[in-house]
């Protein structure tokens, strides 16, 4: 009795507590970096994305797993957007985590766009003049996509 007890209890257990977690705003929040990253100009950090078709999507997505140069996004912002690429370790501060819906939709698109284009002084972010403008508000629409 003792023993049919705990196959059952403990299963119960962990699969409320799974639930519990998955539904609790408080820790689903605990994704939100902390940032220091300087704002852009103002009538940068309010322009709206001018791109956000399928094909612009489909364009930053190339250029964010390889296109975009000296290095491609993936490297440091990994391949779900969580900041866990292959050379984000050990760095300081942590590239930003676009699967972060509490952060990101504090970020207006403008904002990613100047980081993007002048990058993040001090930071591993390296400013990405190789980019054509229209080629970064493709990849702003596609790492959008991470937290929608
Ligand atoms: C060498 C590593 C590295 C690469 C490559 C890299 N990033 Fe980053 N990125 C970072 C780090 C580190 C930060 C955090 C900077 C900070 O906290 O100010 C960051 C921050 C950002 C931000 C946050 C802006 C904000 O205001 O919070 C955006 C957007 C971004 N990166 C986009 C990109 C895109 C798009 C690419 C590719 C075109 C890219 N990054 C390539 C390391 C990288």
């Amino acid at each position: 009795m003792k023993l049919l007890n705990k196959t059952i209890y403990l299963p119960t257990i962990v699969i409320v507590s799974i639930f519990f977690l998955m539904g609790n705003p408080a820790l689903a929040e605990n994704c939100v970096q902390e940032r220091k990253t300087p704002q852009a100009p103002q009538d940068i950090y309010k322009q709206a994305n001018p791109k956000g078709t399928p094909e612009d999507i489909a364009a930053g997505e190339q250029l964010y797993a390889k296109g975009a140069k000296p290095l491609a996004c993936v490297q440091c912002h990994g391949v779900t957007g969580k900041g866990d690429g292959k050379m984000a370790m050990g760095m300081k501060p942590k590239p930003r985590d676009f699967s972060c819906q509490a952060m990101m939709k504090d970020i207006p698109d403008g904002q990613l766009f100047w980081v993007i284009k002048n990058g993040s002084k001090g930071t591993g972010m390296m400013g990405f003049k190789t980019l054509s403008d229209d080629r970064i508000w493709q990849v702003v629409s596609y790492i959008r996509k991470f937290s929608n």
